[in-house]
């Protein structure tokens, strides 16, 4: 397959990232990627690393096959009125940019663009990223594939519709906080039982992060995973009756309804600035 040329407007920390794993991964040749960004120390950096950069994104837009939107969700409106005149259906634009819906994108660009909605979230920074995308009207199943497979190389993405991108955002988009605050909290409760705290820290996130992986490796229910280390009368079954006891699996399930929630309000106030935070 030949590499994809891929712009990046906006070089900052998500874009990095994303830039870095298509690199590492092969997905993307190095001479294939561009970088626009307004920060000359940013540009610099990128320049280092042997990519084509800009200050100027309509230059970047010019040479890219995919065009990826990675600049804060207030200055697209901006960085699509630089582009429109380039990009035509011949284009991928694929927006990070949190709560920008495909209906806004698409109405700043030519009719017929082809435009994909991706939601990060922050572990993309260390290539274990949980993404949802969705496809505009105008957006193929090649384009969803190209999208998916560059998106895998830091991490695992999911395509549904962007009825559902709330749901991410409140799922995978907020979850790192919530896995944050189990590592914590966990971490808190070795130091009560009198570990040192970085022992504690470490035991609690390299726990979450095995629990995870051997979920992700597949074949078995986490409900079945969780059986398993459950032996009768032991200590596994003694904490898990403790988690539940105080709601543990009712707090996960709220936090994530809430979230989800939180993300449709500000969606809906950003779409109407009249409507009520
Ligand atoms: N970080 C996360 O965890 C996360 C998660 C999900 C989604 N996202 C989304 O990812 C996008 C990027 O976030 P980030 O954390 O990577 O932000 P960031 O580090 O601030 O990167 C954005 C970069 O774009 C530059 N920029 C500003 N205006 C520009 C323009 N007109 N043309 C080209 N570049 C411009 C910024 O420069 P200045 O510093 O001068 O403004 C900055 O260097 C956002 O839309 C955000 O909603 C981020």
């Amino acid at each position: 397959m030949t590499s994809p040329s891929v712009g990046f407007l906006g070089g900052g920390m998500m874009a990095s990232s994303l830039i870095g794993g298509f690199l590492k991964s092969g997905a993307v040749a190095q001479a294939a990627m561009s970088v626009a960004e307004p920060v000359p120390p940013l540009r610099e950096k990128h320049a280092a690393a042997g990519l084509f950069t800009s200050a100027d994104n309509l230059e970047v837009a010019r040479r890219a096959d995919v065009i990826f939107l990675a600049v804060k969700p207030d200055v697209i409106p901006d960085v699509l009125r630089q582009i429109a005149s380039t990009v035509g259906q011949a284009k991928l634009i694929v927006s990070i940019a949190a709560g920008v819906s495909l209906q806004a994108l698409q109405a700043q660009l030519q009719p017929g663009a082809r435009v994909i909605r991706v939601m990060p979230n922050l572990p993309c920074l260390v290539g274990e990223c949980a993404a949802g995308f969705c496809r505009g009207a105008h957006a193929t199943a090649a384009d969803s594939k190209l999208v998916g497979g560059l998106l895998g190389t830091v991490g695992r993405a999911e395509e549904v519709p962007e009825k559902l991108m709330d749901a991410v955002t409140g799922l995978s988009g907020s979850g790192p906080a919530y896995g944050f605050l189990m590592v914590e909290a966990m971490a808190d409760a070795g130091v009560r039982m009198g570990l040192p705290r970085p022992i504690a820290t470490t035991l609690a996130a390299q726990t979450l992060r095995g629990a995870a992986t051997m979920v992700l490796a597949g074949g078995k229910h986490p409900g079945e995973l969780k059986d398993m280390v459950c032996s009768p009368g032991g200590t596994t079954i003694a904490g898990v009756e403790a988690l539940e006891y105080r709601g543990f699996r009712a707090a996960a399930i709220a936090a994530v309804v809430a979230a989800t929630t939180r993300s449709a309000e500000l969606r809906a106030a950003a779409e109407n600035p009249k409507a009520k935070l």
